[in-house]
């Protein structure tokens, strides 16, 4: 199969940016992201286009980068934490090297704290990541090949667990 050599999942701020540029260099290939594409392409900020113009525009521009993503790019490649809502991704997934970075819910709200940037967060963090865990935690491990837990761990721990795993 054509198409990325390794697709990373995961909630936000797991770590997917940072072991993904760490496993393309390992790998010796490219590192893309499909949120750097929307922000890239909309010459905006995630944030932004979500206050501007709501949640499902922005899973209809995600739906998007992520099936030119998977279609173009043959390195490494990073998804957002919500793109593996979409049944059509999560098809279009089947069949690719997918790994699912997961943190527990402590590490989560530690890691990403009240960082207005990202808006599923904003109000109350640790309430809300327990409902985005229990709402998406079956559809990371439905597309997921290999699951790396990254609790305690550092970047570089995880990026050798992920090579050791594939
Ligand atoms: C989101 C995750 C973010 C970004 C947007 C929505 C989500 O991506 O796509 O804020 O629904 O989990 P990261 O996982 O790269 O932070």
């Amino acid at each position: 199969m054509t198409g990325p050599k390794v697709v990373l999942v995961g909630p936000m701020g797991v770590g997917k940016s940072t072991v993904g540029a760490q496993l393309a260099e390992r790998l010796g290939c490219a590192f893309r992201d499909t949120d750097e594409d929307i922000v890239a392409a909309q010459g905006r900020a995630i944030a932004d286009i979500f206050v501007d113009e709501g949640e499902a525009r922005f899973r209809a521009l995600e739906k998007a980068a992520v099936a030119a993503a998977l279609a173009e790019h043959d390195g490494v490649l990073s998804l957002g934490g919500g793109a593996i809502l979409d049944a059509d991704t999560r098809a279009l997934l089947a069949g690719h090297a997918v790994v699912y970075l997961t943190m527990d819910v402590e590490e989560a709200v530690r890691r990403t704290g009240l960082n207005v940037a990202r808006p599923l967060l904003a109000v109350n963090p640790r309430k809300q990541w327990r409902e985005l865990m229990e709402a998406r935690r079956h559809l990371y491990t439905e597309v997921a090949r290999v699951v790396v837990a990254t609790d305690g761990r550092t970047p570089d721990e995880v990026t050798e667990e992920v090579l050791d795993a594939l």
